[in-house]
């Protein structure tokens, strides 16, 4: 039975962790990135537009609670997390844009290109990404043979042909053209979960993770990763534009390719179950306090937002 000594009562409080690695998280976010009074001053203001909109900070959070479970310190993962955020809000800027899917409301607020307009949007998606580089490259509590690792699956995971761009390739080809079911998990493995399975193996890496544990940490994240991206789809029906903080809805006017839309509403909730037990049976081969891992598979699976 996998134990933490950190963990005590019957229930972990997800909500009270959430929130406090939330600021400690904009806490860094706010000193990594350039003031808005710094020249260009419309694209520093247009990313700390995006990026203190109010996200969930999932990705920064499995980063450190992964890295934690291996005994890492959250100091030596902040930066990193930091970096895996800003690529994550350049992917929600640039996901945002008419080319793309066309969004008018984002975390809450209006997209980067029409509360500033196209060029800044780009822009600041661009810079957000190589910020993010900058960031680990220049971090000097890793060690320089760390910081190459950490941007190698970054750069993997954020690029092509494995990564979240070509997820979006192959997601924006995909609108209005029939695909098959596993065309349409590649479609999720690679827009989404492949950064939260960086996510995780950041974090891995960061407290020297083994081999065979790194290759657990990237089941584990691949099933959540999933997950995060059938759930998003069933949120786009059934939740609200006040809890969303996006247009609800948009995925069927687009006629993306969705769990729902290829599955149906029901099917795509016993898919979701059954990707987040497969996520979590992966945390049963891990011999590392694995709770909050699991408390996070399940926060995925339920969450309203
Ligand atoms: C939205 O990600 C984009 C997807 C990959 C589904 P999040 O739901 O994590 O968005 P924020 O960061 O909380 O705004
Ligand atoms: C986005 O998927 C994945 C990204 C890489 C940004 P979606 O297009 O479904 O994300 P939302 O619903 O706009 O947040
Ligand atoms: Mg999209
Ligand atoms: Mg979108
Ligand atoms: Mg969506």
């Amino acid at each position: 039975m996998k134990t933490s000594s950190e963990l005590s009562g019957p229930a972990f409080d997800l909500k009270g962790f959430f929130n406090e690695r939330h600021a400690l998280i904009d806490g860094a976010l706010d000193r990594l990135l350039p003031g808005e009074s710094v020249d260009p001053v419309s694209v520093h203001t247009a990313i700390r537009w995006s990026v203190f909109a109010g996200g969930k900070r999932f990705r920064p959070i499995l980063l450190l609670t992964t890295g934690e479970a291996f005994g890492a310190h959250p100091e030596k993962l902040l930066a990193t997390a930091c970096a895996l955020e800003m690529i994550h809000t350049y992917s929600l800027i640039h996901d945002d844009l008419p080319s793309m899917d066309d969004d008018e409301l984002r975390r809450g607020r209006p997209t980067c290109h029409i509360r500033f307009n196209e060029a800044t949007a780009i822009l600041a998606g661009d810079a957000l990404q190589t910020l993010a580089f900058q960031t680990i490259a220049e971090e000097s509590s890793l060690s320089t043979e760390k910081r190459v690792l950490l941007v190698s699956e970054l750069c993997r995971a954020a690029g092509t042909p494995l990564g979240m761009v070509a997820g979006q390739a192959h997601d924006l080809e995909a609108e209005s053209r029939a695909v098959t079911t596993g065309e349409l998990e590649q479609i999720h493995r690679l827009k989404t979960a492949a950064l939260i399975i960086a996510a995780a193996r950041c974090g891995a890496i960061i407290a020297g993770a083994t081999d065979p544990e790194l290759e657990a940490v990237s089941r584990y994240a691949a099933q959540l990763g999933l997950l995060f991206q059938i759930t998003d789809d069933l949120l786009d029906i059934t939740a609200t534009v006040e809890a969303l903080g996006k247009t609800p809805g948009k995925d069927a006017r687009a006629q993306k390719a969705t769990y729902p839309s290829l599955y149906g509403i029901e099917a795509a909730h016993q898919r979701a179950d059954l990707v987040h037990q497969e996520a979590c049976a992966v945390l049963e081969q891990i011999d590392t306090p694995t709770e909050r891992l699991r408390a996070i598979a399940d926060y995925i699976l339920k969450r309203d937002a």
